[in-house]
């Protein structure tokens, strides 16, 4: 498998597996509990069927988008995640390049491995910093004032990591951040030496964002679901929340909603943006899947703050079902992060090129030249009592 033969996110998922020891390929790939969110993820958008028109002139297709104040050529984002330098030596670095070439936005997780003050410096493009809340309120101005400073657009409080998935796979493998070799896992490393090269001759793995604050989770080798329970303050509120949408005085978003009632409290308390998730099937094992949920949420809250749909995503025209349902943009993880293990910023440029190619393919097979004339008239669900609500 090589990047040439990539041609979509199960090509890119294989190249990944190929250059990844295993810890570090099933942290990406992998769900929590039994895995049913993640699969469900993805297979909701298989119970909706797109219907196309006809003779509509799509020469040219516009595939942009406005959120967050800002427009975004491509309808969807690389979400934040961490630990990109595990994946591949150039981490974030590779991403936020890539999605400035497409010009959309890119997301720095507080658990990125590249300076918010470098991705600031670098790309010009829309960017999204995601913040974790941590019981140390220090490090919490820290990661707000460095993110404002750094001229981020858009702040996403993630809301749905009060404590860690069980991740059962890294429980097996023994993933931990930075890794560390045990008897168990040693052959995997052993068995991806180019990674091992890169590991040790590239930049050093930091996670900048924490490294001033804490040992945990930069100096000792350490689990995410410890980072979760050891340093996140799970007495977060949303007068925490509200708090923190005002002292971050921008755009602001809460990641993770899920429910009716929580979106029409996001509104409440200032967001100008929710991202309807459920972490990438990697925390609460059992959740409805993010396009499952979005048609109430669309209705409840889309025409007062910017709704995205994230998760489970790996076509163009799953972005397409959304957007038809009334999100203003799709995100994800996975969905470049294959591809950048794979192959770096290459990689995650032709993973964009891709996705837009097939969301540009779908929009012309669709009968549409902008996205806002993708509404709920072009879906029909397999369930027909479904259909009833549409
Ligand atoms: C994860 C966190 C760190 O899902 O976003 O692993």
């Amino acid at each position: 498998m090589r990047l040439s033969n990539c041609h979509n996110f199960k090509d890119f998922r294989k190249l990944a597996r190929k250059r990844l020891p295993s810890p570090i390929f099933h942290y990406i790939d992998g769900g929590s509990d039994d895995e049913v969110t993640y699969r469900r993820n993805t297979q909701a958008y298989d119970e909706v069927d797109l219907v196309p028109n006809i003779l509509n002139d799509v020469t040219d297709v516009d595939l942009s988008t406005n959120i967050f104040g800002k427009k975004l050529d491509l309808p969807f984002y690389c979400a934040p995640t961490a630990l990109q330098r595990l994946f591949h030596y150039d981490g974030e670095r590779a991403v936020a390049l890539a999605a400035q070439k497409y010009g959309t936005m890119f997301g720095v997780s507080s658990l990125g491995t590249v300076s918010v003050e470098e991705i600031g410096g670098m790309i010009d493009s829309p960017k999204m910093f995601q913040f974790y809340f941590h019981k140390d309120r220090g490090l919490n101005k820290s990661l707000l004032d460095r993110a404002r400073e750094a001229n981020f657009d858009v702040l996403a409080l993630t809301v749905d990591t009060i404590t860690g998935g069980n991740r059962e796979r890294d429980l097996r493998t023994g993933f931990t951040s930075p890794p560390r070799l045990t008897p168990s896992s040693l052959m995997s490393f052993v068995c991806k030496p180019q990674w091992g090269i890169n590991y040790l001759t590239k930049p050093k793995f930091e996670l900048p964002h924490l490294q001033d604050y804490v040992g945990a989770g930069t100096d000792i080798t350490v689990s995410v679901g410890q980072y979760f329970e050891t340093m996140l303050d799970q007495s977060m509120s949303w007068s925490d929340a509200e708090d923190l949408c005002a002292s971050w005085g921008g755009h602001f978003a809460l990641k993770g909603v899920m429910s009716v009632a929580d979106a029409k409290r996001a509104v409440d308390i200032g967001c100008t943006g929710l991202i309807v998730s459920n972490h990438g099937g990697r925390q609460l094992d059992g959740a409805r899947a993010p396009f499952d949920q979005l048609e109430e949420i669309v209705d409840a809250v889309g025409d007062k703050i910017d709704v995205i749909c994230e998760g489970g995503i790996q076509r163009g025209t799953h972005v397409l079902k959304a957007l038809s349902v009334g999100a203003k943009a799709c995100s994800g993880g996975r969905l470049y992060l294959y591809a950048l293990a794979g192959a770096g910023q290459a990689g995650v440029e032709r993973a964009l090129l891709q996705f837009k190619g097939e969301i540009e393919r779908g929009m012309k097979l669709m009968g549409c030249t902008s996205i806002n004339q993708l509404n709920r008239n072009n879906l029909r669900y397999r369930d027909f009592q479904r259909n009833h609500q549409l």
